[in-house]
């Protein structure tokens, strides 16, 4: 028997279960905190942010999938057991939504569309706005991964001066490749959009600060596709007040969802999406696990391994 548990908020669940179910009706499948399971029936689980400490209690849990391309959400949990391999989505529908979050945000802020609306709710018409280059408009991404990669490849189809920071250096036709701590700064110098899609692990944890932006040119412009961890809120409402950047638009924060308290929901420069850049597809979620657990039960290597030393 081979034992699926599906950990996530009980109302979506079955969102996740029927394509698993239709694909692989030979699995048995329990949904946390709905049904009545034994942990030691467990081998495998799908989650994203599981609830601390319960893949610890699963002593025959082979392999964990993650539903979503990061996996800050297993890692999150100081209990989770090293030796159980963790596996993260890598699929091109996903990467391909995020880039056409990425791209459109863009073109956007580099076609001054925001100013367009608002003459529009004035009735005013106006074509005085100095237009940006294109060839001089310097996007900057950071992670140069499955997501970032091609991200930046379509930017710089669309004639945008595009750069990447990684911790490796990438040999990526027309993108300028920086890498590691000691390339960040002349990253950030020539960064007039910067885009970040790192994941989120103790070394990247709060890089969008007020230090980074003191780094951009200024007017510079920020997209946090990434994670709320990555950005310091404060410092990025301080850095747009100042006028040292232009604005910012976020998917992603430190507390999801987003407080109605929250300053970021009223900023006249700051554009809020409920962390819906990419949407994981359930049937590729669940193809991916599928194939995963075949793998698995088959003695070979699984793809999209997370380094759980890197975080990601
Ligand atoms: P990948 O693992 O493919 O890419 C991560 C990139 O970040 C790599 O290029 C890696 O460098 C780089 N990186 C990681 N740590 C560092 C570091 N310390 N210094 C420099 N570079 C670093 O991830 P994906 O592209 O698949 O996904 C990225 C993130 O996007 C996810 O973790 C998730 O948080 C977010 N996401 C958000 C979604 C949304 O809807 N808002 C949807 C999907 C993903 P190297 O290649 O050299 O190792
Ligand atoms: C992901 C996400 O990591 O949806 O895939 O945020």
């Amino acid at each position: 028997m081979t034992a699926v548990l599906v950990s996530l908020p009980v109302a979506w669940a079955q969102v996740w279960t029927t394509p698993l179910a239709e694909l692989a009706p030979a699995f048995t499948l329990f949904v946390h905190e709905r049904d009545n399971y034994d942990p030691k029936s467990i081998n495998y689980v799908l989650s994203f942010r599981p609830p601390t400490g319960l893949l610890k209690s699963l002593p025959n849990l082979k392999v964990a999938f993650s539903l979503g391309a990061g996996v800050d959400g297993f890692l999150a949990d100081g209990d989770y057991p090293r030796q159980v391999p963790l596996v993260r989505l890598v699929d091109h529908g996903l990467s391909r939504d995020m880039t056409h979050y990425i791209v459109m945000h863009t073109l956007i802020f580099h076609r001054d569309q925001r100013a367009y609306d608002a003459h529009q709710r004035e009735g005013q018409w106006r074509q005085a706005l100095p237009a940006r280059r294109t060839e001089d408009t310097r996007v900057g991404i950071l992670g140069l991964g499955e997501i970032g990669t091609l991200a930046a490849t379509r930017l710089r189809d669309l004639d945008f001066a595009v750069a990447g920071w990684s911790r490796n250096r990438k040999e990526v036709p027309g993108i300028q490749s920086f890498a590691g701590n000691a390339e960040l700064d002349a990253f950030l110098n020539r960064s007039d959009i910067l885009v970040c899609v790192l994941p989120l692990t103790p070394e990247t944890r709060g890089i969008l600060n007020r230090e980074t932006f003191a780094k951009l040119p200024h007017g510079a412009f920020v997209i946090n596709v990434a994670r709320g961890g990555h950005l310091i809120e404060d410092d990025l409402i301080a850095a747009i007040d100042e006028g040292r950047l232009a604005g910012a638009v976020l998917d992603v924060f430190q507390h999801e969802p987003l407080a109605q308290s929250s300053p970021l929901w009223t900023h006249p420069r700051i554009t809020i999406t409920p962390h819906i850049a990419a949407l994981s597809d359930p049937r590729a979620v669940a193809r991916a696990a599928i194939e995963g657990i075949a793998r698995h039960e088959r003695g070979e290597a699984l793809e999209n391994r997370v380094d759980l030393s890197r975080g990601y």
